[in-house]
């Protein structure tokens, strides 16, 4: 921060470019010491804006030599700064240009742009990564044909890959070969891909509904052939997906996914290669838990779903990242919840949107879904752009019914195809689309363009007399950094009203003829509004946001009998779990005030006993009721406090953990037993849902510190086959004093030791340990042989896991914030993006108590203080810090 703040880029500021690029041709020639990269451009003037040079971005580049038409430019023909290459006075409104350029990616740590993953060329491109590559118009809204030729040592590269179709390949000499690719699409270059290296495939086949033969193939490193059949059966259950609700084909011959070892995120929709985090592909059930597996079939899903939403319509500028983002993320959702159960999935997501999304938005890097200003674009890859994103797009679903939106969808690709279009043209599709839809769009437009969670409050009454039920609901929004003021939002809420037989009554509103029971959606759209139900004949419980129909926070006037009602009788599986969650927070909450004050803290029965009749119904629905089973998270906990209260909200959940495992062993141990592995291992919806139970059952037993249950999970981790089981039961080991501990561990690293992925959890679960000498073990562990801070997945699992352990990182005396400040200033010079996701964990530190403030706030001003700070890590501590 020493050297003048980085500038802020804003909407506001778009302007078209003053050139097109049309046609690029380039060409690799990979070499050690020194990659050549020549590029030719066609560009065309763009006569719809005033006359002006040529802007190209480049970053750490070498100029070798740039050529317009046929003439060699010299020094005095352009400018070059750190950042860009200028050339003024271009002949004409149709030129060919040729630049020359030499780059380093064996010595790129950021892993943006090109680089090198154990020795295998790759690349990173979005957002800002090409610059890296060559002097080019780094934005979206530039969309050219490529023409590719890859050139590198045959032995050492045996594959040589690019976007679309390989048109000829050839020996370069002197050991060398050569690939020629050819993308028919016009693309973005961030869409652009490159890998060479030594890998292996594996390869299938997709038949399109109209007939085309795509070939499927995934690239890995030798070794890694038999841990790929999961990701390709979720490939192919993908595109028929696709084909079956969005109408949507693949377009070319040929899809390649390449997984790559050193990758900052999860994965990358490159046209037709797409590049992958080895996370997100390699699953064996010895080495994947079944966590793993549905995050495999979810990203890949993802990845492919980009092809249309994404890379045929692409975005104008980076503000409309949750275009392509929000939309995939919801179209995945979609996929996962018809591949497995709807409601778990659901339940899944709203769970990581209550635990990091309404945690952004809480704190001081709160921004829109369409954010309207950022300093490093990278830091804009958020839970609120991705997930809140993605509730977006589920409004639109719910208010339109699935038959609109997918009229809204249809409308969208006929219109924009080819595009690169703003979130204003794709709700101008949904809204034209269906003109009777009665929606309010312009106050719909604000869930894009105001950030924060949005509170809704009420109450309910019931008039014996009149048989009316009058719902009064009212919504808040407090403001946010840079936004003091709010409007009212449309809120859809979906609902029912659930009478006391356990049935759905019906919801007929004043002045409308009879309705039938069941759910009806209401547009929620004033500050306050009141509903008035006729013919209800008995007084209802409401069961409110069914499904979760808004990211909203709720908070209704239930009693905790209500609550308890509705998680036995609610029609809607979401509510019903949602009511147990709100129970469990209201006790828990209540027992951290206790503490705090000094009382005793007293588990009531009540709640015992509602968890008894869940567990008693578990065989019912095993992964519903391991669902229902969980406390809420330390996180979640947290953000219900006003002062995060750590170490009571860790005291107070294990009481009652320990409480639930004491009370009800005998029908844990039989849970448990009942849903023990039984024939052969499979990753179905029905198995994943039962080993969740019964590892659930394991750790309340672990909670209540029972012998048998410790002997069981000594038993589960020795003799256990599949990954979800071993790991599950070393986490639990690792996290008690059993005498066993050390060697347990010890045994799996012995075991795993050159498995990268598996070593990943083993990190983990040290890191994410609530015992008292988890700080010690970390840093210990940062210089174990299987640690590499260069490496992103290992610094999320070791670093990341620890500072997600609330009572670890925010311990009193500050330990874990300057742990954390030197690591983030270790990554700051090789990996800014990944420096910059663990300096986010620090946001939220004015939540916490004096004394912890204070310590967090030395560790984030010696960060700041940080000579050389990359522009993503200065963005988000200036934010935390102001
Ligand atoms: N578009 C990718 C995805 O969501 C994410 C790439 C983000 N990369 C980055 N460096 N910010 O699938
Ligand atoms: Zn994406």
């Amino acid at each position: 921060m020493d050297k003048g703040s980085p500038k802020a880029i804003l909407l506001k500021d778009y302007a078209a470019p003053a050139w097109w690029i049309e046609t690029v041709d380039l060409s690799f020639d990979l070499r050690d010491g020194g990659t050549l990269v020549t590029s030719r451009l066609g560009v065309r003037r763009n006569l719809d804006v005033v006359r002006a040079p040529l802007v190209l971005d480049g970053q750490e580049l070498e100029l070798v030599s740039v050529t317009v038409g046929d003439r060699p430019l010299g020094p005095d023909d352009y400018a070059i700064t750190p950042d860009h290459l200028t050339i003024p006075d271009l002949p004409g409104d149709q030129v060919a240009i040729e630049i020359v350029t030499r780059i380093h990616p064996e010595k790129n740590t950021a892993l943006e742009g090109l680089y090198k993953s154990s020795g295998n060329y790759c690349t990173q491109c979005e957002a800002e990564g090409f610059r890296k590559i060559t002097y080019f118009q780094d934005r979206p809204d530039v969309m050219a044909k490529y023409r590719v030729r890859v050139e590198g040592d045959r032995a050492a590269y045996p594959v040589l890959l690019s976007n679309g179709n390989l048109v000829d390949q050839g020996d370069a000499g002197d050991g060398r070969h050569w690939a020629l690719w050819e993308d028919p699409w016009p693309k973005p270059c961030y869409l652009f891909a490159l890998v060479a290296g030594n890998l292996v495939h594996i390869e299938d086949r997709f038949r399109t509904r109209s007939g085309r033969d795509v070939t499927l193939r995934i690239y890995v490193e030798p070794g890694n052939e038999d841990k790929c059949a999961h990701a390709m059966e979720s490939l192919i259950k993908s595109m028929k997906w696709d084909e079956d609700v969005y109408g949507l084909e693949y377009d070319l011959d040929i899809f390649n996914i390449v997984a790559v070892g050193d990758f900052n995120m999860g994965a990358m929709e490159n046209k037709s290669l797409n590049v992958f985090n080895t996370k997100y592909i390699l699953a064996r059930p010895d080495t994947a838990t079944d966590t793993d597996f549905l995050g495999i079939e979810a990203v890949v899903a993802h990845e492919y779903f980009h092809n249309w939403t994404g890379n045929r319509v692409t975005c104008r500028d980076w503000f409309q990242l949750s275009l392509k983002e929000g939309l995939t993320v919801f179209r995945d959702q979609q996929f996962s919840a018809d591949m497995n159960s709807a409601p778990v999935k659901r339940i899944q997501d709203v769970t990581r949107l209550r635990q990091v999304q309404f945690a952004e938005d809480a704190g001081p890097t709160a921004h829109p879904v369409r954010p309207d200003s950022y300093i490093e674009i990278n830091n804009f890859y958020t839970p609120t752009v991705y997930e809140k994103g993605a509730e977006v797009l589920r409004m639109y679903h719910t208010l339109l019914g699935a038959a609109g939106y997918r009229r809204g969808i249809d409308l969208y690709f006929a219109r924009h195809d080819g595009q690169a279009v703003t979130t204003d043209d794709f709700l101008a599709a949904m809204r034209d689309a269906n003109p009777d839809a009665g929606v309010d769009w312009e106050q719909f437009r604000r869930w894009y363009a105001q950030a924060g969670t949005p509170g809704v409050s009420g109450e309910g009454s019931y008039d014996p007399a009149t048989h009316t039920y009058r719902l009064t609901l009212r919504q808040f929004l407090a403001p946010t950094p840079g936004q003091p003021v709010k409007l009212p939002m449309l809120i859809p809420v979906s609902l029912g009203l659930v009478g006391p037989d356990g049935k759905d009554q019906a919801l007929t509103l004043a002045g409308e003829d009879s309705a039938t029971a069941g759910t009806r959606v209401l547009a929620l759209n004033a500050a306050e509004q009141s509903f008035t139900f006729t013919e209800v004949p008995a007084p209802p419980v409401p069961s409110l946001f069914r499904g979760f129909s808004a990211p909203i926070k709720l908070s209704f006037d239930y009693s905790d009998a209500d609550l308890t009602f509705l998680m036995a009788n609610d029609s809607d599986p979401f509510n019903r779990w949602e009511a147990g969650q709100t129970l469990a927070s209201r006790l828990l909450l209540g027992l951290v005030a206790d503490r705090a004050a000094g009382r005793d803290m007293a588990v009531p029965k009540g709640f015992i006993d509602a968890m008894g009749a869940t567990l008693s119904r578990a065989s019912e629905d095993p992964a519903f009721a391991s669902l229902a089973l969980t406390l809420p998270s330390e996180n979640y906990l947290g953000q219900l406090m006003e002062v995060i209260d750590v170490d009571g909200i860790h005291a107070a959940r294990n009481l009652v953990r320990a409480a639930i495992g004491r009370t009800h062993r005998d029908a844990l141990l039989a849970a448990y037993r009942a849903n023990a592995e039984q024939g052969e291992f499979s990753v179905s919806p029905d198995a994943i849902g039962r080993r969740a139970l019964k590892n659930a059952a394991l750790a309340y037993l672990l909670a209540a510190d029972d012998a048998d249950g410790k002997a069981l999970a000594l038993a589960q981790y020795r003799t256990a086959t599949g990954m979800t089981d071993v790991i599950t039961a070393l986490a639990l080991i690792a996290d008690s004093d059993m005498p066993e501990r050390a060697d347990a561990l010890a045994t799996f690293a012995a075991k795993w030791k050159d498995e990268a992925l598996v070593m990943d959890k083993w990190f983990m679960i040290q890191a994410t340990s609530s015992r008292p000498d988890t700080l010690a073990n970390v840093t210990a562990l940062l210089s174990h042989p299987g640690f590499n801070i260069r490496n992103p997945n290992k610094v999320y699992s070791l670093v990341g896991g620890f500072t997600g352990n609330a009572v670890a990182f925010h311990a009193a005396d500050g330990s874990g914030y300057e742990f954390l400040a030197d690591r983030v200033i270790e990554l700051n010079k090789l990996n800014p993006q990944v420096a910059s996701r663990m300096a986010k964990s620090f946001a939220r530190w004015r939540k916490y108590d004096g004394e912890r403030q204070a310590a967090a706030k030395v560790a984030l001003e010696r960060v700041a203080h940080t000579p050389d700070l990359s522009r993503d890590v200065y963005e988000i501590i200036a934010r935390s810090l102001e």
